[in-house]
Parts: structure tokens; sequence; C-alpha cells
């Protein structure tokens, strides 16, 4: 299938490195293709970046039929372009669009389009360490039809944004409020599909601990509230004794490309790994005898970031000294090596665009 490009008549502009937050400001085309019973994917476009119309009876708007990703294009010293894993996001974009009933594509065509469109839009890559460009490809149900089914129709695109650090206080420790009387997900459901619905999910509980003066919820399973899943945009990871811990994969959780990197990389280096359940309790009972070192997230649009302060109840622990700790920078400087065209790609993660 072709791709067709109708350039902008009216281009923006990039803010400063230095004043860009996450996911404010988009670029001046995006990619468009869809998708129609008995032709498949079709009408692949690239076009200026601006609002479209559906039907108020879409599927999407009632029913939620969407699926979505966040990847990132970074620019090296050398003024290279490279995608981090981009062809794992869309493998698992594949995975959730099976699990919302919405047709798959082809991931070889998409890498190319996406390419296509990130050469168009080059000069909106930002070039400081810590900033990027983020890459939102999502595909939504279009038939206009108020009954309950998997829809005929649907849409795809490809969105950029220029991004800098997804928490406003950058690589500083988060704090992270457990939440005991709402859950994200739960065995069986669509908790490890990236799919609205789970982040709409999330909202409340999510407001709640803003108000209490924390920056994310840290989820507990869905069936005894006791082992830990993930927080609300990132996998989590614990540092107990010299062991590396995190959350088992359950089908409740999503399956974080930066998490799978960081395991990788924890492997090469030699350490103990352990991707297995772990309750609140068994992380309050090791900061309570000193073996909790460390704990952070991990996610595309956070990369790798620490946390300094969870809440449980009426408890409220405080992990390091309130910078980001050895481990976590490790990782952090790791992953950043390879994403910014510094470390040698010994894994394979990258694609360069051109
Ligand atoms: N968990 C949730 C709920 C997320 O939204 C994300 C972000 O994409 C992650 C985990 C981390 O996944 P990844 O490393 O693929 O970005
Ligand atoms: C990401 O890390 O890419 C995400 O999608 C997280 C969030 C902004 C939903």
């Amino acid at each position: 299938m072709e791709v067709k490009v109708t350039r902008a008549s009216k281009t923006g502009t990039r803010p400063k490195d230095e004043d860009l937050g996450f996911g404010t400001v988009f670029t001046d085309h995006m990619f468009v293709m869809d998708y129609k019973e008995g032709q498949g994917w079709c009408d692949a476009r690239i076009e200026p970046y601006g609002t479209f119309s559906v039907s108020p009876a879409a599927m999407v708007l009632h029913y939620g039929q969407a699926v979505f990703e966040g990847l990132k294009a970074y620019k090296t010293e050398s003024g290279k372009v490279q995608l981090f894993r981009a062809r794992d996001n869309f493998a698992r974009m594949n995975r959730s669009a099976k699990g919302l009933c919405i047709p798959g594509i082809d991931v070889d065509f998409v890498m190319d389009a996406l390419k296509k469109l990130v050469k168009i839009e080059k000069d909106w890559i930002p070039e400081t360490m810590g900033t990027s460009l983020y890459i939102r490809p999502f595909m939504f149900a279009t038939d206009p039809y108020l009954g309950v089914r998997a829809a005929h129709t649907y849409r795809f695109f490809i969105i950029l944004s220029p991004v800098g650090s997804y928490y406003a206080q950058g690589l500083q420790p988060v704090k992270i409020w457990v939440c005991e009387d709402h859950v994200r997900a739960v065995r069986g459901g669509v908790g490890e599909f990236k799919t609205p619905g789970n982040y709409a999910a999330s909202l409340l509980a999510g407001e709640k601990a803003k108000e209490e003066g924390y920056n994310q919820v840290l989820w507990l399973d869905g069936i005894e509230l006791k082992y830990i899943e993930e927080v609300g945009a990132m996998n989590i990871f614990f540092v107990i004794n010299d062991e590396l811990v995190t959350p088992v994969l359950n089908g409740s959780i999503l399956p974080g490309i930066t998490r799978y990197s960081v395991i990788d990389l924890a492997k090469k280096w030699g350490m103990k790994v352990s991707e297995r359940k772990i309750s609140i309790d068994e992380v309050l009972a090791a900061h309570d005898n000193g073996t909790l070192k460390e704990v952070f997230g991990s996610g595309t649009a956070a990369v790798v970031s620490p946390v300094g302060e969870i809440r449980y109840k009426d408890r409220v622990i405080n992990i390091g000294d309130g910078n980001p700790g050895e481990t976590c920078m490790k990782f952090y400087n790791a992953l950043t090596a390879i994403q910014y065209g510094q470390a040698e790609d010994t894994e394979g993660w990258i694609e360069f665009v051109e």
C-alpha cells in the first residue's frame, strides 16, 4: 500500500528544549489509515495534523473499543534519528488489538510509515538529553452504531509530540500512594492491554492520590488487594537486599517494554532478578528491617523514575535520601545511553530512521 503525503501549508515552531513538558505540543503532520470490512487497512496517508470528524454515534465514544501505544524517537549527537524497540511496541499493539477485537496491523508497513512521518518531522525532534519525540499510535472503532458488538470499521493514527520529562520534577523521586479501595484491572480482564478504559478506570484513585500530595497510584491486585501490580504509567521494581524484584506478569499488568529492558540489562550485569508475586506487606517489612534499598518505576514516558515515598493506609515509608538511588541511576544511564546513541546497541533495540 502506498502512503500518500499531503504537506501542511502552515508549520508550527518547536518550543525550546528547556520549555518542553509532556504531551502538549504536536508536530505538523500525522499518519492516518482506515479499516473497512472486505478491504482491510486502506487509504494510508500522511496529512497535516488537525482535528477530524467522527459520527457522534462512533462506537469508540460509547463502548471504548480502542488501543494505543507510546514509544519514542531520539536524536543522537551526530544528528541521526533512532527509534527504541519500536517493533516491540507495534507487536504489543497487535496483542492489545486482538484483546479488544480490533484488526491487527502489518508491523513492517507501519514501521515504514512511521519512519516516513518522523523523517518529515525531523526538525521537531528535540536535541538535549532527557528530551525526545514521543510517538503515539492509536486506533479505534468508528462505526456509527449503538449496539454492543465489535465494530466493522476503524481508524489508525500516529501523532508525534516533542517532550521533556513526564514528571514535572524530572528525575527527583516521586511519591506514590497505594490504593486500597479501587483496582485498575482484574484477572481475565484487559489490564495487560494498552486500552483507554484502563486509564479511565484509574482516574478517580489518581485524583484522590493527587489530593493527598502523591504523584501516582500504586495498584494492588484486584482479587486480594495484597500483591503489587504496577503504577499508573509505569511498571515497578524493588531492590531488596541485592535482589531486583518486579511483579510477575499475570494478565492484569501492562507488559512494559522498559520493564523488559531493565530485566535484560540486570541479567546481563549478573544481578539477581526475580519476576514474582510481591505483597505490599513484604515491601513494608523489608523497609522495617532495612533490606528495602530502592524502589523505582519504568516506562517509556517516565524512563526510570525513583520512588522516594510510599503511603499505604496510614503508614508512610521513605526510601533513600531524597536523591535517585544508585541502581535506579545505573539503569537510567545505561538505557538513555543506548537511546541517545552514546552506547553501543548490543541488544538490537535500536532502529534508525535515517
Ligand atoms: N504500565 C502502564 C499502565 C503504562 O501506561 C506504561 C506506559 O506505557 C507502562 C506500564 C510502561 O510500559 P512501557 O515501558 O512499554 O512504556
Ligand atoms: C508511556 O509511557 O508511553 C505511556 O503511555 C504512559 C502514559 C502517558 C499513559
